[in-house]
């Protein structure tokens, strides 16, 4: 019998970094993109095919902290079953490395298939919970924001330490997302951050809590509808991850040429360093920004709406 899990990419509206500090941020779910996790049961050991990574092997080849062998392992767990027999392939159009979620995809994906084939639906909290776990690996210290998106699918308000409030847009909302092509690690942009941070805590922290309470006014604008207050408060927000050192000249790029074909507002998405930029505008611009994007050097747009 052959079972499937899927789950979709995210992107950080608003927050980034200053949640790994405690300050809220405001993400959203890209349900264009899909990663899915496809279980044909048979014998065991399991055996993994995963083409984006180059993966084709037994589960029982893998080091026993693999994150893919830790999801299942975790997952198992939960659902009181051992691990599977079979062959599990997991396929993905989220782009790796590029802020966009696809290793928290991955795990959601794999959580889910593995509950189908327990004959059970975990709640999306539960699946959050195993995913936050995987994402200590790839990660170090991820603040939970990237997990609780995906395993929702809603737009949410994140406070690290209190539930996640899912939020309803008040307005339709019409996002790009640029993919600069440069692929970076977030454990190397978030660890950069650290180390800045240490050597002077109290500009950062004021950065961070400047960077918090965007996302708290950026929520605001997003729930009342307010989409062009909306784009001048992620234009605030490129300005502070800039002060923190984590955009690159492909990103300003991007940004700029976004903002230059009318958009509301741009700025990068994510850890930095690489990755995305995300830029907001009315549906009669898209096509223009996304011409400015692609001639500023995007290697990929990806178009992502959200309605009332
Ligand atoms: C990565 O998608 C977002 C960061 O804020 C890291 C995190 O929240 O764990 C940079």
């Amino acid at each position: 019998m052959i079972r499937r899990g899927s789950a979709c990419g995210k992107i950080i509206l608003l927050g980034e970094h200053a949640v790994v500090y405690g300050f809220p941020a405001v993400a959203i779910p890209v349900r264009s993109l899909q990663t899915r996790a496809e279980l044909s049961e048979g014998t065991a050991p399991l055996r993994i095919t995963a083409p984006l990574i180059g993966l084709d092997a037994p589960m029982t080849n893998l080091p026993s902290g693999h994150p893919l062998a830790v999801c299942i392992r975790l997952t198992a767990e939960t659902l009181g079953m051992a691990p599977p027999g079979g062959r599990l392939t997991i396929t993905s159009d989220i782009p790796v490395a590029s802020g966009m979620g696809s290793g928290a995809a991955v795990s959601t994906a794999i959580v889910r298939v593995l509950a189908s084939a327990a004959g059970r639906n975990l709640p999306a909290a539960e699946i959050s919970r195993i995913v936050f776990a995987v994402e200590q690996i790839h990660h170090g210290t991820p603040s939970g924001v990237d997990n609780t998106v995906i395993a929702h699918e809603m737009p949410i308000y994140f406070q690290p330490g209190e539930e996640p409030e899912t939020l309803a847009v008040g307005a339709p909302m019409h996002l790009l997302i640029a993919d600069s092509g440069v692929h970076s690690k977030t454990r190397i942009a978030v660890g950069g951050v650290r180390e800045r941070r240490d050597a002077d805590p109290a500009r950062y922290d004021g950065l961070f809590r400047q960077i918090g309470g965007l996302a708290k006014e950026g929520r605001a604008h997003l729930e009342s509808g307010n989409i062009p207050l909306l784009g001048k408060t992620m234009d605030r927000c490129h300005e502070l991850l800039r002060a923190i050192e984590v955009t690159i000249p492909a990103l300003d790029r991007l940004v700029e040429a976004a903002r230059q074909a009318g958009a509301y507002g741009a700025k990068l998405s994510g850890a930095g360093l690489g990755g995305n930029i995300i830029a907001l505008a009315d549906p009669p611009l898209l096509p223009a920004v996304e011409t400015a994007l692609r001639e500023s050097g995007a290697a990929d747009v990806f178009r992502t709406d959200l309605e009332p």
